[in-house]
C-alpha cells in the first residue's frame, strides 16, 4: 500500500482511479474481506460462525462497539433499542404524502432523511453521545419505517411495534399482522430473516457505505447521511440486485424456464448486450461470496421447512448457477454468485414482496453504515472527503457577448 498523501504534499501529483479500483478511501477496523479466498469477518469473527451462533442484535452490538456482548450487555442493548421502536406520530402524515404505489426505497429515502426533522435533539454529528442515540434510534426505527412503507403500499393499517417480540419477530408482525389477528412469528421464518439481516449488516467500503462516509464527512447529521446510503443502495448494481435477480429468474421462467438458460447466458455474454447475470460478480470477491453460500443453505432450509422444496424458481436458480460456473466467460472473469443471487428466493419464500427486498437490505445495513460513520468521525485524521479530477474540458477562452455569437 502506498500512502500517496506524502507524494502529493511533496510533488503535487495525485492518482487517477475512477471507480476506486485501486484506492483505499480510509482505514477501518470493522469488516475484513479476503476476496480471493471468499472470506468475510466482522470485527475478526467469520461470518459463518456469526450466522450460526449469534442473532442480529448481537451482530449489531459487535459491529457498533467492537466486541460480542455478554448476556447482560445484550439485554441492556436490546432494551435500549426496544425503547426507541416507535416513530413520531407525525411521520405517518409525512408518509401519506407519497403515492400508494411508490417504490418502498423511494419512501424509505424520504422517511430516513425526514428523521433529522423529527429528532432534532440527536443530530449533532460531532457529539459521540448524540451519535450513539442516533445509532440506536436508526436501528430501532428502521423496521417500523420499512413495515410502514409496506402497509401503506398494501392499503392496510399501520401496526405499532410490539416490544415483547424479538427485533426480527417484531418486524415480521409489523409487516404481516393486522389489528384483527393474534400474530405469532413462525420461528423458521424468523431465523431465516434474522440470518438475512446478519449477512447484510456490514461489508466494508461498498458504494452505499462510501456514500454515507462521504456525505457525513461534511459534518451533516447522521439521518441525512444514512438517507444518502439508502439512496445509493437502491441501484441494481448494488443492493437493488436482489430485486433485479428475482425479476431475472421470473423472466427466464416466463420464457420457458431451464430450457431457456442457454439462450439467456448467450445474451449475457454478447458484448453488444447490456444484460448481466444479476446476483453474479463482485468488485472484491473473485471467489464464491461466503454470504451466498450461507444464503443458499438457508434457502434449502426454508424451502424444506415450508414444504416448497420443489419451488421451480429455486431449481432454475441452481441450474443457472451450475451452468454459469462451468462457462468459460464466467470462469475467466472470476464471476461467482453474490449474496443477492439467493436472498431474493429466500425472501420470496418467506413472503416478503419483491419490491421490499432492497428495503430489508437497507434496514440490515443501517448498523454498518452508522458504525462506519462513527469510525470516520472518531478518526483523528478525519477530513472532509474531496476527490480530485482529471479535467478534460475546454481550456481558458473569452466570453463573446450573446449579440456577437454566431
Ligand atoms: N454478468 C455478466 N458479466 C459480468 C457480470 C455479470 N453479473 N459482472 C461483471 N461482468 C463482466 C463485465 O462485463 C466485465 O467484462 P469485460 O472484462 O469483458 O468487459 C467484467 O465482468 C468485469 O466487470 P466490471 O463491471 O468491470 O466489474 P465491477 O467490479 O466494476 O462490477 C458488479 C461489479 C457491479 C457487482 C458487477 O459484477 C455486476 O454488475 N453484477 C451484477 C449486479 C449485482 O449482482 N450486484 C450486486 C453486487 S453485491 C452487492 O452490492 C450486495
Amino acid at each position: 500500500v502506498i500512502d500517496i498523501r506524502k507524494l502529493y504534499a511533496q510533488t503535487g501529483k495525485f492518482t487517477y482511479d475512477p471507480g476506486f479500483l485501486s484506492t483505499a478511501s480510509c482505514s477501518s477496523a470493522i469488516t475484513y474481506i479476503d476476496g480471493d479466498k471468499g472470506e468475510l469477518l466482522y470485527r475478526g469473527y467469520p461470518i459463518e460462525q456469526l450466522a450460526v451462533h449469534c442473532d442480529y442484535m448481537e451482530t449489531c452490538y459487535l459491529i457498533l462497539y467492537g466486541e460480542l456482548p455478554s448476556v447482560e450487555q445484550k439485554k441492556a442493548f436490546t432494551a435500549r433499542v426496544t425503547q426507541h421502536t416507535m416513530v413520531h406520530e407525525q411521520m405517518q402524515f409525512f408518509l401519506r404524502g407519497f403515492r400508494r404505489d411508490a417504490h418502498p426505497m423511494a419512501v424509505l429515502t424520504g422517511l430516513v432523511g425526514a428523521m433529522s426533522a423529527f429528532y432534532p435533539d440527536s443530530i449533532n454529528l460531532h457529539d459521540a453521545g448524540q451519535r450513539d442515540i442516533s445509532a440506536v434510534r436508526l436501528i430501532a426505527k428502521m423496521p417500523t419505517l420499512v413495515a410502514m412503507a409496506y402497509k401503506y403500499n398494501m392499503g392496510q393499517p399501520f401496526m405499532y411495534p410490539q416490544n415483547k417480540l424479538s427485533y426480527t419477530g417484531n418486524l415480521m408482525r409489523m409487516m404481516w399482522a393486522t389489528p384483527c389477528d393474534e400474530y405469532e412469528p413462525n420461528p423458521v421464518i424468523e431465523r431465516a430473516l434474522d440470518r438475512i439481516l446478519i449477512l447484510h449488516a456490514d461489508h466494508e467500503q461498498n458504494a452505499s457505505t462510501s456514500t454515507v462516509r462521504l456525505c457525513a464527512s461534511s459534518g451533516t447529521n447522521p439521518f441525512a447521511a444514512i438517507a444518502a446510503g439508502v439512496a445509493c443502495l437502491w441501484g441494481p448494481a448494488h443492493g437493488g440486485a436482489n430485486e433485479a435477480s428475482l425479476n431475472m429468474l421470473y423472466d427466464i421462467q416466463a420464457q420457458g424456464g431451464v430450457a431457456k438458460i442457454g439462450e439467456f447466458i448467450n445474451q449475457v455474454k454478447d458484448k453488444n448486450s447490456s444484460v448481466r447475470l444479476m446476483g453474479f460478480g463482485h468488485r472484491v470477491y473473485k471467489n464464491y461470496d461466503p454470504r451466498a453460500k450461507l444464503m443458499r443453505e438457508t434457502c434449502h432450509e426454508v424451502l424444506d421447512a415450508l414444504g416448497l422444496h420443489d419451488d421451480p424458481l429455486f431449481k432454475l436458480a441452481m441450474t443457472l448457477e451450475k451452468i454459469a460456473l462451468e462457462d468459460d466467460y464466467f470462469i475467466q472473469r472470476k464471476l461467482y454468485p453474490n449474496v443477492d443471487f439467493y436472498s431474493g428466493i429466500v425472501q420470496k419464500a418467506i413472503g416478503v414482496p419483491v419490491s421490499l427486498f432492497t428495503a430489508i437490505f437497507a434496514l440490515a445495513r443501517t448498523v454498518g453504515w452508522i458504525a462506519q460513520l462513527n469510525e470516520m468521525i472518531s478518526d483523528p485524521e478525519y477530513k472532509i472527503g474531496r476527490p480530485r479530477q482529471l479535467f478534460t474540458g475546454a481550456v481558458q477562452r473569452n466570453v463573446v457577448p450573446i449579440a456577437q455569437r454566431a
